[in-house]
């Protein structure tokens, strides 16, 4: 049976994989792409979704809006040395001649988290909700339907870095420290929930090399792929990271939580009571409880769920699905 997804995201040049990689697989049924603030506002956000959809050739799948800023902190700059000024490494330019029809989706009448709760209300049981940018949507769903966890076939989410170092602060992933409050609530109740953290993002890296077979054998999707992705490796050039490839390269941290949904044997996971930090110099970390101790502190006390973690990752053929499902839809 195919995956019904929602895709939770503030495109990005990973985003664009993972929406990508949802589009073109035959076990995917893309029902929606929700946007956030994050990498960029949510209206750029939304723009860029559209604007994938369009390139991708998948107009029909639906646009829904979402929140601007954090449920309770004020809003942090976007990401814009990251991912360009556009959130698609400033690539808008360059893939003019992509030649998108401009048919672009119209924006859902219903904001992203109503939108959320609306489908899995439809949809009991079925959806798998991946979420790839910061948690605000999911905890303005929560709120609006606190049966949510219950109306989910699973909750993925990129975001977190247990034993890896953060990319934001020495401790902090963005995803989650662009809005940790929401990451908390999320994390600290039972939820069918999945976290694909740094810890295993950093190790599925996609080289120039592989960027550029996407580029030659993905038709106009792998050329997006490339082009938006010049921009985001070169950060990650000069921040010195992705060193353990000989070449420049990138990690792929959003399609990666699309890549455990379909390939999750791949994946190693502990599971403990999790929590985000939400305020002083570890705001946005990620901390687990593996011991399963009896902590007197209330932050542990009220923590009653475990969540899963991604630990470790069978990085290659990880990679090689993901390459091999862009270069097969080109050939159809
Ligand atoms: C996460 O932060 C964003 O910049 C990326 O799109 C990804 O979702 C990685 O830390
Ligand atoms: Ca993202």
């Amino acid at each position: 049976m195919k995956h019904r997804v929602i895709l939770d995201t503030d495109p990005g040049v990973d985003d664009a994989m993972a929406i990508a990689l949802c589009v073109v697989h035959p076990d995917v049924e893309l029902l929606a792409l929700t946007t956030v603030f994050g990498n960029v506002s949510v209206e750029q956000s939304t723009r860029n979704a559209q604007y994938l959809l369009d390139v991708f050739g998948a107009v029909d799948v639906t646009v829904a809006a979402g929140l601007a800023q954090p449920i309770v902190q004020p809003p942090r700059p976007h990401s814009e040395s990251v991912h360009g000024a556009d959130g698609l490494g400033n690539c808008y330019d360059k893939t003019r001649n992509l030649n998108p029809t401009a048919a672009y989706a119209t924006v859902h009448p219903l904001s992203a988290p109503e939108y959320i709760v609306e489908q899995a209300k439809k949809f009991p049981g079925e959806i798998t909700l991946i979420a790839v940018g910061p948690l605000s949507n999911v905890a303005k769903a929560l709120q609006l339907e606190p049966a949510l966890p219950e109306l989910l076939q699973s909750l993925i989410i990129m975001g977190g870095a247990l034993d890896e170092p953060g990319n934001v602060s020495p401790v902090a992933e963005a995803n989650f420290l662009n809005d940790p409050h929401a990451a908390d609530q999320i994390l600290a109740i039972e939820w069918p929930a999945t976290v694909i953290g740094l810890d295993v993002t950093h190790k599925i890296l996609l080289t120039d090399t592989h960027l550029a077979s996407l580029r030659d054998k993905a038709g106009q999707l792998g050329q997006l792929l490339w082009d938006s992705s010049r921009f985001y490796v070169d950060f990650y050039v000069k921040k010195g990271a992705a060193m353990q490839e000989q070449e420049p390269a990138c990690a792929m941290h959003d399609a990666a939580a699309v890549l455990y949904m379909l390939m999750p044997k791949s994946f190693e996971l502990v599971t403990g009571r999790s929590r985000v930090v939400d305020s002083g110099i570890a705001l946005g970390q990620l901390t687990c409880d593996l011991k399963g101790y009896d902590y007197p502190l209330p932050h542990w006390e009220s923590a009653t769920d475990t969540t899963s973690i991604a630990m470790k990752v069978d990085a290659n053929p990880v990679r090689q699905e993901f390459l091999n499902r862009l270069y097969a839809h080109h050939d159809t």
